[in-house]
């Protein structure tokens, strides 16, 4: 089956370019299956019912989130109404919502889907390690799910690395975000485990990390707040995954990254003379 990940919506511009592309990029990629990670869609803080509602219109199948999923206050509450909006897994124990679903793909293939917080350089949580290991326990891939997907939503790549190296052959992909800034190292690893350490963001990367430039330098030059972050405006760059997987064994035969619309910050590498 065919599996389309798109990393972290940031802000409007980012939200635009996806719910305007994703139905004809799903189809183009004739994907079985998408998941997009909505953490900074509302603003770049959080994501609203609506803009839920907007990104499972435009064709997400689940939507993940992560360290922002509660920057909106009517997420708490709405979370409930909506099995397909997924806060992370290792949250404490009675948090609204719930961090795994399991759902049926365009091609009747069972797709398990996670989202998972790393703990380091973030807030302390639950163990992601452990918290993945009791998911897949209730779940194994082929007797639970046709595919298991997880989204390890974290700052350190090593966390992310060893996650991936953790469940490496019991679930079909593990796919990073949160730094919002794709990463070259999209590859199997030798279990049969789709990995790639950061998809990267859906927004302007003429930014830092998808907000204005403004105020983040002004933060590092400073560290005093002189303001709001707010997301970058210019034309947004959808990033993410294409992950094909095997009927018979779940695991990965294929990933490839994907960089849709506008280059990536204007994309220039070379001046011309
Ligand atoms: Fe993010
Ligand atoms: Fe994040």
């Amino acid at each position: 089956m065919r599996l389309l990940f798109l990393g972290d919506v940031v802000g409007r511009l980012g939200r635009h370019a996806v719910c305007e592309q994703l139905p004809a990029l799903r189809e183009r990629l004739a994907a079985d299956f998408v998941i997009v990670n909505g953490e900074n869609a509302a603003g770049g803080f959080g994501v609203t019912e609506q803009i839920f509602q907007n990104l499972h219109d435009a064709g997400a199948d689940a939507v993940t989130t992560g360290n922002h999923i509660w920057d909106q206050r009517e997420t708490l509450v709405c979370i409930a109404r909506h099995d397909r909006l997924l806060r992370p897994l290792n949250y404490p124990a009675g948090t609204p919502g719930a961090g795994t679903g399991l759902f049926r793909a365009a091609n009747g293939a069972e797709v398990l889907v996670m989202s998972v917080l790393g703990r380091i350089f973030m807030d302390p949580l639950d163990d992601p390690f452990q918290a993945v290991e009791r998911e897949i326990a209730a779940c194994p891939l082929r007797q639970g799910a046709d595919a298991i997907f997880i989204d390890f939503h974290a700052e350190a790549t090593s966390e992310k690395q060893a996650l991936g190296a953790a469940f490496d052959g019991r679930v079909s992909a593990v796919i990073g975000t949160h730094t919002h800034v794709p990463t070259a190292d999209a590859r199997i690893m030798p279990g049969g485990t789709a990995f790639m350490t950061d998809a990267g963001m859906c927004g302007d990367y003429d930014s830092v990390i998808g907000m204005e430039k403004g105020e983040p330098v002004h933060r590092f030059l400073t560290r005093i707040p002189s303001g709001r972050f707010t997301p970058a405006v210019g034309p947004a760059t959808i990033c993410g995954v294409l992950i094909e997987t095997d009927d018979a064994t779940g695991l990965a035969v294929s990933i490839e990254p994907l960089q849709e619309g506008a280059p990536l910050g204007g994309g220039r590498t070379r001046l011309e003379p």
